[in-house]
């Protein structure tokens, strides 16, 4: 075994908190760098090196600080990062990089693409159109409600932290769904899809792969809206659970005609994916669909999925680097987890009232049993910590079932708060297995 190992995450949020306590397990890795990171992933940890002088759209940053640390393994973890070519850069530059190339990332960051991907390799998905042109997107989507009134997806084509699909239930509100796809930064929706809406129950599933063959983890199921009741606008997550019982009877559907096929799928088509692969699926009436693919773990899901594995994470990803992931088993604990993402009031709107307090009680909560805290807009000055962002934590707590776990979990956030009352979370996580459970 080789030891005193450095590996350098791309990454800034809770997501590359739990990666990187995921290298650190190893007792290969010596030391963890994360850039641009933020302030929570060093505290009060050995080893690990925040280097903030990078910008996850700017690959060349990135460069610049893989050759200042000179890591032995550089993951690439974060979507505007892959998406933007970082892998490819390092590879050019001699690093050894576990993540997608940007034409394989295309998965997650080109939707239109994505959607052909799948009618290519037959993978169930949702009926789609194209659009780069509002007058005749809102020509296509007035006779679609005349036709048949439903809910549609407006979906832009490049990446929206999470928030690119704006879900329609009437004509009006489509037709100004479609007028937001210009407002998107980066002109992330100047294209965009139109998509039938799905109505049904959503997991994901997580699998990692060397571009020839695949393992896959446990499922989950995140709460993406911002309030309870699955209310209120589009997050980038609010809370999360692994695993999601509702995949129980149909996993090897979901390997067969979901992962399988994209694994498959990209090598025959000349772009093969190495790196974590994201399914998002829906169960619609007992059968399967695609809702999206992304090129990376999820956030806040990665927090619930990725703590359960039991084999050394290191040798998992070097297996991936030298293509032979086939001769890898993989083994996870039996736990259920629930992940609460702790947020600033009025997030995703905005919250710039809460920028800068103090946030009281992680210290007391992460001290609490079976829990985790994971670290996103957080500021450290002087040893106290203080909210600077939209998600800003992440309390993950484990149990031997979801009523376990989740009570674990709002114990350990009610310690938690925001100076004057600015912290927002979700009440309601995990809420369809509790009532699968009870029922
Ligand atoms: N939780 C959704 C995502 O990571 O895209």
């Amino acid at each position: 075994m080789v030891r005193g190992l450095s590996v350098m995450i791309v990454g800034n949020g809770a997501r590359e908190d739990v990666i990187s306590h995921a290298y650190r397990n190893s007792p290969q890795v010596e030391r963890v760098i994360v850039t641009p990171g933020n302030d929570f992933l060093n505290w009060r940890k050995k080893n690990v090196i925040v280097d903030k002088r990078s910008s996850l759209k700017d690959p060349i940053s990135i460069l610049r600080i893989a050759e200042e640390y000179k890591p032995d393994l550089i993951d690439v973890a974060q979507d505007d990062a892959l998406a933007s070519g970082t892998v490819d850069l390092l590879q050019q530059n001699g690093f050894q990089v576990f993540g997608p190339t940007k034409l394989a990332a295309r998965i997650e960051s080109d939707k239109n693409w994505a959607r052909q991907f799948m009618q290519r390799q037959e993978i169930p998905h949702p009926k789609f159109r194209y659009f780069d042109n509002e007058a005749s997107a809102i020509e296509y989507v007035t006779r679609l409600y005349q036709e048949n009134p439903g809910i549609f997806y407006i979906k832009a084509i490049g990446l929206c932290a999470g928030k690119g699909a704006l879900k329609s239930t009437t004509l009006e509100q489509a037709i100004q769904n479609i007028r937001l796809m210009k407002t998107f930064p980066d002109r992330a929706g100047r294209r965009f899809l139109i998509e039938e809406g799905l109505v049904g129950e959503e997991f994901s599933y997580y699998a990692i792969s060397d571009g020839l063959s695949y393992r896959i983890f446990k499922s989950a199921q995140d709460n993406k809206t911002v309030n309870n009741f699955d209310e209120g606008e589009q997050t980038g997550g609010m809370g999360a659970i692994s695993p999601a019982l509702i995949t129980n009877p149909l996993k090897d559907e979901i390997e067969k005609q979901m992962i399988s096929k994209v694994i498959l799928g990209m090598a025959s088509e000349g772009v093969p994916f190495t790196g974590i692969l994201y399914l998002g699926g829906i169960v619609v009436n007992g059968k399967l669909m695609n809702i999206e693919y992304n090129a990376r773990w999820g956030d806040p899901e990665c927090q619930v999925v990725l703590p359960s594995l039991k084999t050394d994470y290191l040798d998992l990803i070097q297996a991936c680097l030298e293509k032979r992931l086939n001769q890898v088993k993989i083994s996870q604990d039996n736990k259920t987890r629930v992940c609460i993402v702790g947020a600033s009031r009025g997030y995703p709107q905005d919250y710039s009232q809460a920028r800068g307090k103090r946030i009281y009680g992680l210290e007391q909560a992460m001290q609490l049993e079976g829990i985790n805290i994971f670290g996103a807009g957080i500021d450290i000055i002087d040893g106290k910590t203080y909210a600077n962002g939209g998600r800003l934590f992440s309390v993950v707590a484990e149990g031997k079932d979801i009523l376990e776990a989740r009570q674990r979990a709002y114990s350990a956030i009610a310690y938690i708060s925001i100076e004057g009352n600015n912290l927002h979370y979700r009440t309601d996580i995990g809420w369809r297995d509790v009532e699968r459970i009870l029922k």
